[in-house]
């Protein structure tokens, strides 16, 4: 078998991804377990539309100069307790995996389900590939230490989606994807705020449907459910280290700079509003209203986020449901125009993104509220 791992990295001979203690080692393990090289699933991860996870790359050169001296004390405790590496050996099949019995899902679900799978494990492996890009570019040992802890557990957490993938038959191949998808270019400052959101609403979407399972056990069609509270806890880890790189510059949360944030907050809320209501089925079977559980998400998020950034959106506006709604609608007609094709098709769609880019609008121009960030940024996940 050949292991391409990197001489200067270590290793702990493991042959899980849950066991890797490297991104290199987890990728290698990954890349000798794609076997399958399933075509369908790797396409899915390959797309690039607005609503599906993108690859990133950005100027690693000013990433690398950050000094993160000024929030020493608050750096180091987080760098400890990611070190410390209290999930390593936990992203594994064990008895507690059931059997899932993919032959007898009502196909409907079953489609939406894999959809999930796939689009959550391009997520996840779209952290790893920039992050350890980022390890591997820069010199500046703080910031190079957290980008590899990052990669690591972003590298766990896709292996075990494609452990989950492999069951139904279907693998995405991250090798390829690294190669071949496109990536897409964003200074630094629009990485921190576009990722450290993607992390925290990622805790936030993971323990709603935790902490709903917990209560509602019958309705967990699927074992991966139960991996999420140790899941979203590594997501909120993330989280923090965001929030903290932008804390080493006043500048990045204050001035212009909060439009950009206002911007990435709802363009965030909304594709996920929008990429929910995609899979009725699934959350159907997770008895979970999708209007429900966006606003749960939502509010969680922007208590979150109140660590560093100085607004929060208002969801409880009179205009913020019923626009999100006809954003959805406009979607809905955008895709039909897609798959009827031809000028009346073609029509369908432009229409459709008319209307989606005045429902963008309309949201982006509901008032913010504003309050006082804390001196202290570090927050515990809590709910
Ligand atoms: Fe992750
Ligand atoms: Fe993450």
């Amino acid at each position: 078998m050949n292991m391409q791992v990197p001489q200067n990295s270590r290793t702990s001979g493991a042959t899980h991804t849950a066991d890797a203690t490297t991104v290199e080692e987890s990728l290698a393990i990954q890349e000798e377990q794609a076997k399958y090289d399933d075509n369908f699933a790797t396409e899915t991860a390959m797309a690039n539309t607005l609503l599906t996870p993108r690859f990133y790359t950005t100027d690693f050169d000013e990433l690398d100069a950050i000094n993160v001296d000024g929030i020493r004390a608050e750096w180091d405790e987080l760098i400890a307790q990611m070190e410390a590496d209290p999930n390593k050996g936990h992203f594994k099949k064990n008895e507690d995996w059931d059997h899932v019995d993919w032959e007898n899902m009502e196909p409907q679900l079953k489609k939406e389900f894999i959809d999930f799978l796939i689009s959550s494990c391009t997520a996840e492996f779209s952290g790893c590939v920039l992050y350890k890009e980022m390890k591997r570019r820069g010199n500046n040992k703080d910031i190079t230490q957290l980008f590899q802890l990052m990669a690591r557990d972003e590298a766990r957490h896709a292996g075990f989606i494609n452990d989950a993938l492999r069951e139904a038959g279907l693998r995405v191949n991250l090798g390829f994807l690294t190669q071949s998808k496109k990536y897409t270019y964003f200074r630094p400052k629009f990485i921190y705020y576009a990722t450290y959101l993607s992390e925290k609403i990622g805790y936030a979407r993971y323990i709603t449907i935790f902490r709903h399972l917990e209560a509602n056990p019958e309705l967990r069609f699927h074992p991966i459910f139960k991996w999420f509270e140790e899941w979203c806890n590594d997501e909120f880890s993330h989280g923090e280290a965001f929030a903290l790189l932008m804390k080493t510059d006043p500048k990045l949360t204050s001035g212009r700079n909060v439009y950009w944030i206002k911007f990435f907050l709802t363009a965030v809320y909304a594709t996920m509003y929008v990429r929910d209501h995609q899979r009725p089925a699934f959350h159907k079977a997770l008895g979970v209203d999708p209007d429900w559980y966006a606003h749960e998400v939502f509010t969680k998020t922007s208590e979150l986020t109140k660590q560093i950034f100085p607004i929060t959106l208002d969801i409880d506006h009179p205009r913020w449901q019923p626009t999100l709604e006809r954003l959805q609608r406009a979607n809905v007609q955008i895709a039909t125009g897609k798959k009827q094709g031809g000028l009346g098709g073609k029509l369908k769609e432009l229409v459709g993104s008319a209307k989606a880019a005045s429902c963008f609008v309309s949201l982006y121009f509901i008032p913010v509220k504003t309050h006082k960030v804390p001196a202290v940024t570090r927050l515990v996940p809590s709910y």
